[in-house]
């Protein structure tokens, strides 16, 4: 696989992208674990780094400040992670946002999109606790979000389909699309 550049020779990075619900925490944390590599879910560096939940932040300082801080928060994973080998999984909105993705660019991370229909995203993240996602209001929301980011996760070259499958199935296909071998051997 592609490593960061020899210029900076910066540590492989995989970043997991997807909207809400596409396991990116999951898979991420079972792809990392069989690669033997650090795993960083964004909204937990953010959370941690400002002492706050992320919906604590989106109702305190409303979603432009959650946005100034992820991509602060990616600016600071991206620099202190230069030397080991890394899965991030970032936030559903994060890529979107063009500095972000020029970040992820500038440190040749393998994007790597986490892909499911809209219906199956639906009836992951309704079933889980809603007031843990603040832009999870109610379906016809969930759906204009994901009309309006579906090209940016679109225009990615790796995609890996996880409708009807384990983490495990998933990170391994993540894996074997990027020729990763398992630590496990
Ligand atoms: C968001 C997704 C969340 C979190 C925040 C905003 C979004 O992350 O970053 O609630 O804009 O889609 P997950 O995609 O991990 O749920």
């Amino acid at each position: 696989m592609a490593q960061r550049g020899s210029k900076s020779g910066g540590a492989p990075i995989i970043c997991l992208v997807g909207f809400m619900g596409a396991g990116k925490t999951s898979v991420g944390k079972e792809l990392a674990r069989r690669l033997g590599w650090r795993f960083i879910d964004l909204d937990d560096a953010i959370e941690e780094f400002e002492r706050a939940s992320v919906a604590e932040i989106f109702s305190r300082t409303g979603q432009a400040a959650f946005r100034q801080s992820e991509t602060e928060a990616l600016h600071r994973v991206l620099e202190t992670n230069r030397d080991r080998p890394l899965v991030l999984a970032i936030g559903g909105g994060a890529y979107v946002k063009t500095e972000n993705r020029e970040q992820l660019k500038q440190a040749q991370a393998q994007m790597v999109w986490l892909s499911a229909d809209l219906d199956e995203l639906w009836r992951r993240v309704s079933s889980q606790d809603r007031t843990v996602r603040p832009l999870l209001t109610d379906k016809h929301a969930f759906e204009s979000l994901y009309a309006n980011r579906l090209h940016q996760f679109d225009s990615l070259t790796y995609r890996v389909d996880t409708m009807n499958k384990s983490v495990e199935r998933v990170a391994s296909d993540v894996a074997e699309m990027l020729h990763l071998q398992s630590a496990e051997g």
